[in-house]
């Protein structure tokens, strides 16, 4: 190649890769801070961007913008990135959604990002009276992404969702960071993070208190990996529920690690349907976890009933396997410090528990293990804590901390 191919080739290189993003303000299609509904203003701004042929930005700057149900749908026609700076206000109305249950919903994109330190309040206190144990499904979900691949969401709060705040559904290679969810403990059905049949998925550095699973991990969910991130309050970070539905797929490949529960209903846990459809959770890893008086902090719960409908005679038949919890220490709000749960009819296979150290701190007896259909390996663990198993487990007590 000679130096002027090369130097041309390069310049053209430096110009396209530094261009910058088209950016479109929604306040230049008509929302106003403070005003009326800038649902048709976003998705004039969101159609132009989209249409963009090189990488565009949908800017919504501070201020308060009230916001209906919307849904942002791709493909565009390059890298997209919604801005929001302000704080965007759903209606309060309790059957205020888009028709896949959301307030706010991005679908089928490719290189997209939502970033800018803004807020996006559910207005859910009126709606969580109105969830009544299995029709909380009715209410929006504050932010959904279907379908979207290379996907970023980095420095946004959501806050009081109506239902889940943040929900991935079919995504892959997406990554979520800085993100803070704010509810109270009581709002019903309010989890975090909820991810289904998705790819490649990271959640790091980020705060999570709500009234439900910090995060759950649903099935079809592979290579997970969550670090980080502080949960409190709410019910901890859950895979499943697993096995209530036919057609159900395989959940493999969690790493949940570096992250701290503070008063949660559960730590760490696999939570299975009795008298369920086959399905199987596998490869899942939990490491350097630090629990402040977390009710369970480690169980697996082949017969998880949170309605007492089921037919709880009958077994699990989720398949639970190659499952490590290592260094997991702190406090334990109740004396079952570890509970081990598995199915009778498909025990847990390759559960390891490494360097457990975890305290009672109540007054009712002092910590212990419940396990079934399970002989986990055990290394450095407390025999109360070690499920009855004999294996290299130091019988000294942990210190009161
Ligand atoms: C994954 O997505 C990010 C954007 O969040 C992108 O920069 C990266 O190139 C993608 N990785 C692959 C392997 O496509
Ligand atoms: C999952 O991660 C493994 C190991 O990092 C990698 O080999 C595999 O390609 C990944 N699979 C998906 C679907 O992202
Ligand atoms: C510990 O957790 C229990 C049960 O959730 C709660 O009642 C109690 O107030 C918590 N204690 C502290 C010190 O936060």
């Amino acid at each position: 190649m000679d130096k002027m191919i090369k130097i041309t080739f390069l310049f053209v290189f430096f110009v396209s890769s530094t261009r910058a993003q088209s950016i479109f303000d929604v306040t230049k299609y008509g929302a106003k801070a403070g005003g009326s509904d800038i649902n048709s203003a976003l998705m004039s701004t969101w159609k132009k961007a989209c249409a963009s042929t090189s990488p565009s930005k949908v800017l919504i700057p501070s201020g308060t913008f009230l916001l209906s149900p919307v849904t942002l749908a791709g493909p565009c026609k390059a890298a997209i990135e919604v801005r929001v700076q302000g704080t965007l206000k759903a209606l309060s109305g309790v059957g205020e959604m888009t028709k896949d249950g959301g307030w706010i919903a991005f679908q089928q994109i490719k290189g997209f990002t939502l970033s800018g330190g803004g807020i996006f309040d559910g207005q859910g206190a009126a709606a969580w009276g109105s969830c009544d144990n299995n029709n909380c499904k009715q209410l929006a979900i504050n932010l959904r992404f279907d379908s979207i691949t290379n996907g970023l969401v980095q420095d946004v709060t959501s806050l009081n969702s109506k239902q889940f705040h943040v929900n991935l559904l079919l995504c892959k290679n997406f990554t979520i960071r800085h993100l803070t969810v704010t509810a109270p403990a009581d709002s019903k059905n309010t989890d975090g993070i909820h991810i289904g049949r998705s790819r490649g998925i990271k959640i790091t550095d980020s705060k999570i208190g709500t009234g439900d699973d910090c995060i759950s991990i649903g099935d079809g969910s592979q290579n997970v990996s969550i670090t980080r991130v502080s949960c409190g309050p709410g019910h901890g970070i859950s895979v499943g529920s697993l096995g209530k539905y036919e057609n159900e797929e395989p959940v493999v490949g969690i790493s949940v690690k570096g992250c701290k529960l503070t008063n949660t209903d559960n730590g760490l846990r696999i939570k299975t349907w009795p008298a369920s459809f086959a399905n199987s959770a596998s490869n899942m890893h939990f490491e350097d976890i630090t629990m402040v008086n977390v009710s369970n902090p480690i169980i697996i719960d082949q017969a998880y009933c949170p309605y007492g409908d089921c037919n709880a005679k009958a077994p699990s038949r989720v398949k639970i396997s190659n499952v490590g919890f290592e260094n997991i220490r702190g406090t334990s709000a109740t004396p079952v410090g570890v509970k081990l749960d598995c199915s009778n009819s498909i025990p847990c296979e390759g559960v390891e528990l490494v360097n457990i150290n975890l305290n009672y701190i109540g007054k009712k007896g002092s910590i212990k293990s419940e396990c079934s259909n399970v002989k986990p390996k055990v290394i450095g663990v407390y025999n109360a804590l070690a499920c009855d198993s004999t294996t290299s487990t130091t019988s000294k007590a942990p210190t009161k901390s």
